[in-house]
């Protein structure tokens, strides 16, 4: 028997009534993410064909030179959301401060805000691996009808109404949640149109993959190097595997459908990991626990942080709930 493919919207429709606060806003807000995800999917598709790789001539406030498809994939998305005048604010990785987006007619009536990684992984652009796109979508907190401030955007991630991500991989995928369990599609390119491919994702409770960067060993919290050591034991189920692409959302969504933990610490060169809070862990930390995974610190859970800044960064650790469990008991034990 064969069965019909839900497109996302499709998808987007039916699941409308079913959102905490229930408007076509936010709706509407998934559908413009999935029209950028596909303009800069095409862009994304080229970069090998065009002369497009390379380094773009600035460096942005993480103090990271700019690729020219990180400032492409920005524009786009932000474009996108402001053209069609569906949220009031957004914040990026790529950007020094929030924008505060005031419709035409209507002053600043939109309710919600996002904040977006354009491109993750960018470093991986120019050998061909695949990058992605993080976002994460709160509902204000100040008055509509008055420009968002910057307490808008420092919200814990728990108050998150959805997050998702778009991995432009062997095939290009978009994974959200918005609260209610995680649901991947996956887009035929030759029509245009993503499909509901991956229906209710969970992490395995437990796996066999840790991600980290061990270039960077000798410089871990004991905790990690101790739990890294106990990955690599040959006991039970281990040896784990090792396996890291060093762009978190093919990391991520390789470990939520295999069973695995990845692995951002703190080290001497990165006090607070390098991961942003923001515009990385959060999302990924809600889709985690959405998918029954975990997302910590090392001590705290991730959606509990209070954030600062806008563009703080935070030791990830994030995968297989036994896994990250376990991890956590190495910090808790060697500090
Ligand atoms: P971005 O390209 O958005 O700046 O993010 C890069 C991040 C993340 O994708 C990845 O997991 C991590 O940096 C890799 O860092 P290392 O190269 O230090 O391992
Ligand atoms: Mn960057
Ligand atoms: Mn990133
Ligand atoms: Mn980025």
């Amino acid at each position: 028997m064969t069965h019909k493919k839900q497109t996302l919207g499709e998808f987007i429709i039916e699941h409308q009534a079913s959102f905490k606060y229930s408007s076509g806003e936010l709706s509407s807000l998934i559908n413009s993410i999935r029209l950028a995800a596909k303009v800069v999917n095409h862009e994304v598709n080229k970069a090998g064909l065009v002369d497009i790789i390379g380094q773009f001539g600035e460096t942005n406030i993480q103090g990271e030179d700019q690729q020219k498809l990180d400032v492409y994939a920005n524009n786009k998305f932000i474009q996108t959301m402001t053209n069609r005048n569906i949220v009031c604010g957004i914040a990026s990785e790529e950007e020094d401060d929030f924008i505060s987006i005031n419709s035409q007619d209507e002053k600043h009536q939109n309710k919600y805000v996002v904040l977006i990684d354009p491109l993750d992984g960018s470093t991986n652009i120019d050998v061909n691996v695949s990058v992605g796109t993080i976002f994460s979508i709160y509902r204000r907190i100040t008055p509509i009808g008055t420009p968002v401030t910057i307490d808008d955007f420092l919200q814990k991630g728990s108050q998150q109404v959805a997050a998702g991500y778009i991995v432009y991989g062997t095939s290009t995928m978009l994974v959200y949640t918005t609260g209610d369990g995680v649901n991947g599609f996956t887009l035929n390119p030759a029509i245009g149109s993503f499909y509901l491919s991956h229906p209710d994702m969970e992490f395995p409770e437990d796996g066999n993959i840790y991600s980290v960067n061990e270039g960077n060993y000798l410089d871990f919290p004991l905790g990690i190097k101790k739990y890294i050591k106990y990955c690599q034991m040959e006991e039970d189920e281990r040896p784990y595997t090792s396996r890291y692409i060093g762009s978190l959302v093919s990391d991520f969504h390789r470990n939520m459908i295999k069973g695995g933990i990845y692995l951002y610490p703190k080290s001497t060169k990165n006090p607070n990991g390098k991961l942003r809070l923001l515009y990385e862990c959060n999302p990924m930390a809600f889709l985690a626990e959405q998918a029954k995974g975990k997302a910590s610190d090392g001590f705290t859970r991730i959606l509990d942080i209070q954030p600062t800044e806008l563009h703080q960064r935070v030791p990830f650790i994030c995968g297989s709930k036994n896994m990250v469990e376990k991890a956590e008991e190495f910090m808790r034990e060697f500090q």
